[in-house]
């Protein structure tokens, strides 16, 4: 089986050899197709003189070798001819059909074509488009479109005169039409036309008609605008003024009007302002009259660029043959595919430099680099910037700086070195942004080496930043709030909201010092005037720290397992079934009847009640009645007896292995149900304050309204430390702290790793939720870019996962709240058992004040008896 498998391999290997030879032992072969249809009349003429012009220059060029050319005049040819390479001129239709067969036929396709017609792929075939010139504009479209200059959905279209009706219709086709090359997907177009007025009002009034009414929530915000260069001027002017040039938008001007002579762009740019996308493609064309233009000329470049493509794959394969053997030369010849490749390089390399036909329509195109221009000037300098340079409202950049991004030409195409909107493909291009910061753990953690220099910038808002720079490609250039002032503030306040950073940092941003706060601000409803917020990056909810419910004293454990009403019943029933067996013990006829005297036991009150008292003891007394009306009484007793043992032997086991705690506090209403026994705390100046005052639940007034507000500056020192006076108060004297859940958590989290014990728990319920963002200044062109980037974040779980990494662990002080840890092993300890020797010592206590009350009483008795006996004596 492998064998044959070999012997196939074999046979076949030298056959695929056969069918597309090597260039220096067969001359090489190529058809050329004239479509008759297509050319009409001039299809003998060019034909002749094409037939003319590869023989010369095959015989003067080709130095190697020779090549056969076939011609043909329509497209459908059979390709199995081993032909190298085929040129046609033909239809765009035609073309397209027979590209996909020499695809199929790995063969090399350079196509001349009509205007209007999609290129095809570059890696596998040359197409040029001829046009007269003045004609270019819906190719030069149609090519930005399939090079992908633009990768739009939609597009508005916006023109004057410049462009007639039909060249109107000839712009959209070349954007809406379906191509082959999936890459390229039609954009829809929405097309508006003004007026052309010479005059500067009405223009500027009919631009500011047209553009205000376009409604971009529906049909995109991808201009293109085919004006003339004046028009452009005020139409990039209206444009700002309505707010429709902005970092989402993308306006492409193409330019007919200027030509090579006065073609200086940058001096028809009155101003770009931070933030927009603008790219300008102008007319660059020469009408020199040596311009060299028409199909023929087209025909003999392409074939000039063939035939030295060929020179040079013959010349390189003889170069290589003479250095190996026949054998390796086989094995290492280059395929079909390979060839094609190396032709079409040079090819294209050929005529990208040596091209002349249609040179002189040129069109340039250039790109702003607007994105993070105003913040050049002053990320070069390190010094603080002088607060009178920015101005927030004045975002115009003072050094236009556009970028070159290449030229169109007929014959190849777009030729682009750069993209035509570098701010949508590559952010910020690697600009250095000035962003404000100070230390506000967890928020911004600056890491700090021995000597005080900072190393690294971490915390979840550098996290974000980091991304944010990846993504929107910038570096950043992190300037310190506390450098900002020269008195460097001793107040370490970690509160965002007073921190003298804190302030020093928006101060900075509203003066436009900074492109962006890496610090965290509480969103507020009126929110400091001259910095924007961005979509919050988290949402803080507050909860609050109180000390972990206690397990109640077990000194009076035995006590437990009935309630107090339980015990005073049970205490009646004893006192009350005294009497009661007295009575009808007493009453009953029976012993009277049977002429049995009542004995002992009984017959006293006193008797009756230590008898009950003993019964409920399950002590037996010496006698019972021996009426039935008494033992049913007594019987009845041992019933209840029975009953209430049972009970209470059974909670008493069930009280010494389940130790009870104190009622857990987890709620506000909880609190406020307690609100006699707990104090509570507030920062003072804090969001929570303020929203709890503008708050209209009676909850949360009476939350304010118990609260004591402490300074932040207590807080603070409350915050980090567990022996300050705030944190000894929750965890001795029934005191709450309500503040972040997540500030809370890590004042646990100091505390045990300071004494390693879990004396405080967290509400269960968290409320008033505090969102929390990043600064820009007002009106930043980037808070859109911004948030979309954040909101991608946010919708990754990127932002949570790295808060997280920033919480504090859940550590065993979290677990235990479910408090059934000791439940497994509690043995019995003298704890539980202190109540029982207490009882004992009072009992031996009372037994001794009765005792004495004996005594006194004997002695008293024995005097007055002796009182009473005297006189007798005497
Ligand atoms: C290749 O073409 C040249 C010039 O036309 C001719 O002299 C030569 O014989 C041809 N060689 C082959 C192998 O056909
Ligand atoms: C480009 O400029 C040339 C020379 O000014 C002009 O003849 C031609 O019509 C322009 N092209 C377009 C599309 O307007
Ligand atoms: C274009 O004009 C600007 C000033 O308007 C000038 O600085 C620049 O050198 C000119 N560029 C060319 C290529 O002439
Ligand atoms: C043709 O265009 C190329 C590239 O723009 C340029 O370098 C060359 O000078 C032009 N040639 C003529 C004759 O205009
Ligand atoms: C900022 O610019 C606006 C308009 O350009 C001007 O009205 C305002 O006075 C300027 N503010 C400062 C502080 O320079
Ligand atoms: C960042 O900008 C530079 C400069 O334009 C560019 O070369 C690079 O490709 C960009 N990087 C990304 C990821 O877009
Ligand atoms: C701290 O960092 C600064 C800047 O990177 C460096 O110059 C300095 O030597 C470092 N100091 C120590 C003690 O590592
Ligand atoms: C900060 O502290 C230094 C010394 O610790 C002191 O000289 C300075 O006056 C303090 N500054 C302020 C603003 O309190
Ligand atoms: C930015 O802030 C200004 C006032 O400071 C406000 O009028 C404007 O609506 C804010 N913009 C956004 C997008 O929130
Ligand atoms: C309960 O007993 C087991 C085994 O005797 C022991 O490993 C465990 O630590 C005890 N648990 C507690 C809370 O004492």
């Amino acid at each position: 089986m492998q064998l044959w498998i070999l012997g196939f391999v074999v046979l076949f290997t030298p056959v695929s050899g056969e069918d597309f030879p090597s260039l220096i032992t067969a001359n090489a072969s190529i058809a050329v197709v004239l479509d008759r249809q297509y050319l009409g009349e001039k299809y003998q003429t060019i034909l002749d003189e094409l037939k003319d012009y590869i023989k010369e220059l095959a015989r003067v060029e080709l130095k190697h070798g020779g090549v056969i050319v076939y011609y043909y005049s329509w497209t459908a040819i059979s390709l199995k001819k081993g032909f190298l390479a085929v040129f046609s001129i033909a239809s765009c239709e035609d073309t397209w059909e027979l590209f996909s067969r020499t695809e199929e036929e790995e063969l090399l396709l350079f196509a001349l074509t009509e205007v209007d017609c999609p290129r095809l792929p570059s890696h596998s075939a040359i197409t040029a488009t001829f046009t007269d010139p003045g004609e270019e504009l819906p190719q030069l479209l149609l090519d930005l479109r399939t090079s992908n200059a633009f990768q739009w959905k939609s597009a508005i279209i916006l023109h004057d005169d410049t462009l007639s009706r039909d060249m109107v219709s000839r712009v959209v086709q070349s954007l809406t039409s379906q191509i082959d090359d999936e890459s390229a997907s039609p954009v829809s177009v929405t097309v508006y036309k003004m007026k052309h007025e010479i005059n500067e009002y009405l223009r500027r009034k009919e631009m500011y008609r047209v553009l205000s009414k376009l409604p971009v929530q529906y049909i995109g915000e991808n201009f293109i605008a085919v004006v003339t260069s004046d028009v452009m001027t005020t139409m990039a002017e209206t444009a700002r003024n309505l707010l429709m040039s902005h970092t989402m938008a993308q306006w492409l001007y193409v330019i007919s009007d200027t030509n090579a002579q006065n073609g200086n762009l940058s001096s028809l740019i009155n101003d770009l302002y931070e933030g927009e996308n603008v790219a300008y493609i102008y007319n660059m064309t020469d009408n020199n009259p040596d311009c060299k233009n028409g199909i023929m000329c087209y025909c003999q470049e392409l074939m000039d660029a063939f035939i030295s493509a060929l020179e040079a794959a013959i010349q390189d394969e003889f170069d290589v043959a003479a250095q190996v053997s026949d054998e390796e030369w086989e094995a290492i010849r280059p395929n079909k595919l390979q060839r094609r490749d190396k032709l079409l390089k040079h090819m294209q390399q050929h005529i990208a430099a040596k091209s002349r036909c249609g040179n002189c329509s040129t069109w340039r195109a250039l790109a702003a680099d607007t994105w993070g221009a105003t913040y050049r000037s002053f990320t070069e300098t390190t010094d603080i910037v002088n607060d009178n340079n920015m101005n927030t409202t004045n975002r115009v950049i003072d050094k236009i700086d556009l970028l070159n991004v290449g030229i169109w030409r007929p014959i190849d195409g777009v030729r682009f070195e750069d993209v035509l909107f570098p701010h949508i493909h590559h952010g910020f291009r690697g600009k250095e942004l000035p962003i404000i910061t100070y230390h506000n753990p967890p928020w911004t953690i600056l890491q700090r080496n021995e000597s005080g220099a900072i190393v690294k910038y971490g915390g979840l808002i550098f996290d974000i930043i980091h991304q944010l720079a990846i993504n929107k490609n910038f570096t950043v250039k992190v300037i310190l709030a506390s450098v900002l002032k020269k008195e460097l503030s001793n107040d370490t306040t970690t509160d965002m909201m007073h921190s003298m950073e804190a302030k020093l940092t928006i101060s900075a941003i509203a003066k436009g010092q900074g492109a962006l706060a890496a610090a965290s601000f509480t969103v507020l409803a009126d929110p400091v005037p001259g910095v924007n917020y961005t979509i919050p990056v988290s949402i803080q909810s507050y909860a609050f720290l109180i000390a972990r419910p206690r397990e109640l004293s077990r000194a009076l454990l035995f006590l437990l397992p009935f309630t107090t009403d339980t015990w005073l019943c049970l205490g009646l029933a004893v006192i009350l079934m005294g009497p009661t067996l007295y009575i009808i013990h007493r009453m009953s006829p029976y012993y009277e009847a049977m002429e049995i005297t009542r004995q002992g036991g009984l017959a006293t009150i006193h008797n009756c009640l230590w008898y009950i008292y003993g019964a409920l003891l399950q002590q037996g007394g010496m006698y019972l009645p021996r009426a039935d009306s008494g033992r049913l009484v007594v019987g009845t007793w041992w019933l209840v007896v029975l009953v209430v043992v049972t009970t209470y032997s059974g909670n008493l086991v069930a009280f010494l292995t389940f130790p009870k705690q104190e009622v857990p506090v987890t709620t506000i209403s909880d609190l406020l149900a307690n609100r006699a026994l707990y104090t509570w705390s507030i920062n003072k100046g804090s969001y929570l304050e303020m929203e709890l005052k503008n708050s209209d639940e009676p909850k949360y007034l009476a939350l304010l309204k118990g609260a004591e507000l402490v300074s932040p500056t207590d807080g603070k020192s409350g915050t980090m430390s567990s022996g300050s006076s705030l944190l000894q108060r929750v965890r001795f004297h029934r005191h709450v702290i309500i503040d972040w859940k997540l500030r809370l958590s890590y004042m646990m989290r100091a505390d045990r790793l300071e004494d390693d014990n879990c004396d405080f728990a967290l509400s269960t319920e968290e409320f008033l939720d505090e969102k929390v963002a990043m600064i820009v200044p007002a009106g930043s062109p980037y808070l859109p870019v911004i948030n979309k980037e954040l909101d991608r974040m946010h919708k990754a779980g990127l932002i949570m996962r790295w808060l997280e990494a920033y919480l504090p662990k859940k550590d065993r002080c979290w677990k235990s709240s479910s408090m059934m840890q000791e439940v497994n092993n509690h043995t019995v300890n003298l704890n539980d058992m202190q109540g029982s020797f207490f009882v004992l010592f009072m009992g031996f206590f009372s037994a001794s004040t009765v005792l004495l009350l004996e005594f006194l009483y004997n002695r008293r008795k024995r005097r007055s008896e002796q009182i009473v006996i005297k006189p007798y004596v005497e």
